[in-house]
């Protein structure tokens, strides 16, 4: 069950400030009957709700969890260069939901996990800084890592604009380590590594908050995340 406005504006028929006018100007009917309360709850698998005379279909949002290749930018559309909608397209998906978007940037050399979705809330609570989502990266680097590195990532690391909020580096071999950050400014973990004497070789994203990008999931394939609702909460799996 959701509110009736909020319903309306999911389905792409106003903003919720417009919707709550189309209510209280009689053009919205709910199993028939006009609905006088923007607030009240509407089942959409249960009630049929119209907007002048036509019906008015659930919202289905989208999720997929893409293993991004390098050579791609995250974004929707640029005049130049290959997307990552171009990515799913070439992978097979057909038709690209309107309104799907990225959640979040890899750098165009970034391989590994990028959500996409055209769920906005969705979008809104894996990005806010106030959630502290955590996102793990393996990363290559130029020069031999070090165990003190550990205390220093863990410290923040002071760059020229900001401090970085505490971050946990396990390292892996010589040159490898997993970093784990809560936040997500621009070229973030390349700068991290960069103000302690490291270039960044090769960056892989390998999970966000509760996503864990699959082993066998080639680069360049997706695969699509179901969401799993009650009245009480959605989850996606
Ligand atoms: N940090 C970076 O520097 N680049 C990315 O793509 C993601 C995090």
């Amino acid at each position: 069950m959701e509110r009736l406005d909020k319903y309306l504006s999911n389905a792409g028929i106003g903003t919720r400030k417009e919707v709550k006018d189309f209510v209280r100007s009689g053009l919205v009917t709910v199993d028939q009957d006009i609905a006088k309360d923007p607030g009240m709850k509407v089942d959409g698998k249960k009630n049929e709700v119209s907007f002048k005379g036509v019906p008015v279909l659930p919202f289905s949002p989208t999720y997929i969890l893409l293993n991004k290749p390098a050579g791609c930018v995250s974004a929707t559309e640029d005049p130049r260069e290959r997307t990552v909608l171009d990515v799913l397209s070439e992978a097979g998906l057909d038709p690209i939901p309107k309104g799907l978007f990225p959640v979040g940037r890899l750098d165009k050399d970034t391989t590994g996990l990028l959500l996409l979705t055209d769920d906005g809330e969705f979008a809104h609570e894996l990005l806010s800084p106030k959630k502290h989502v955590d996102k793990v990266y393996q990363v290559t680097v130029d020069t031999p890592l070090s165990e003190k590195e550990k205390i220093i990532f863990n410290k923040g690391i002071v760059l020229s604009d900001f401090t970085c909020q505490p971050a946990k580096l396990d390292i892996l071999s010589e040159y490898e380590a997993k970093v784990t950050i809560r936040e997500g400014k621009y070229h973030q973990v390349k700068r991290m590594f960069l103000a302690t004497g490291h270039t960044v070789t090769s960056l892989k994203r390998l999970g966000m908050g509760d996503f864990t990008l699959p082993d066998d999931l080639p680069e360049g394939k997706f695969v699509r995340l179901k969401m799993e609702s009650n009245d009480h909460e959605k989850k996606i799996i």
